[in-house]
């Protein structure tokens, strides 16, 4: 067939050259993988595609054990019992939600304002005003010491 002469022809003059393009983009290919694997990872903050995560609870401090009840009875129907996320709401225990990327004034401006969808696709936040003022603080307690708990400083 003239298609197969003409491409051993070229193979011919240039194999070294083609064999180092076929590594490169075997490189290339592998490279990408990791480039959109990294990307997910930091998009979803380590957490599944669902916006849920694995969570551990720790033993909590009196201070956070106290949030964590404000939590199941406010925050749990969209953020999960152990904020673990559920088809409401995302998990606050993942990357994304880590101190230097969500700081405590973030939660305190979410329960008081609510969030706008941004991160995910669960539809907006709706602020919390059952939520006490000293209420918040304990809610914070619980949110990073199960953080840190599971590995998220
Ligand atoms: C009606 C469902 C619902 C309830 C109840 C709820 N949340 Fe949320 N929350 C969401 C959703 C959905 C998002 C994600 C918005 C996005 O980024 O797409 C969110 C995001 C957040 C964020 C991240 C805000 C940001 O700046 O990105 C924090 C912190 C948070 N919630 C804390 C809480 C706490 C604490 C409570 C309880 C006092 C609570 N939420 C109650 C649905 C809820």
């Amino acid at each position: 067939m003239p298609v197969s002469r003409r491409r051993k022809k070229k193979s011919a003059g240039g194999t070294k050259s083609r064999q180092a393009e076929g590594y490169g983009g075997v490189l290339t290919l592998i490279a990408l993988v990791a480039v959109l694997g990294a990307v997910t990872w930091l998009l979803t903050g380590g957490a599944g595609k669902d916006g849920t995560a694995d969570v551990t609870l720790p033993a909590l401090s009196a201070r956070a054990a106290e949030g964590h009840k404000t939590f199941k009875r406010v925050c749990a129907a969209c953020h999960g019992e152990n904020a673990q996320g559920s088809s409401k709401g995302p998990s606050l225990i993942q990357v994304t939600y880590r101190p230097n990327h969500h700081g405590d004034q973030a939660i305190r401006l979410a329960v008081a304002t609510g969030a706008r969808q941004h991160h995910w696709s669960f539809g907006n936040m709706p602020p919390q005003p059952q939520v006490k003022a000293g209420e918040i603080g304990p809610i914070i307690a619980f949110i990073r010491e199960t953080q840190r708990a599971n590995g998220i400083q």
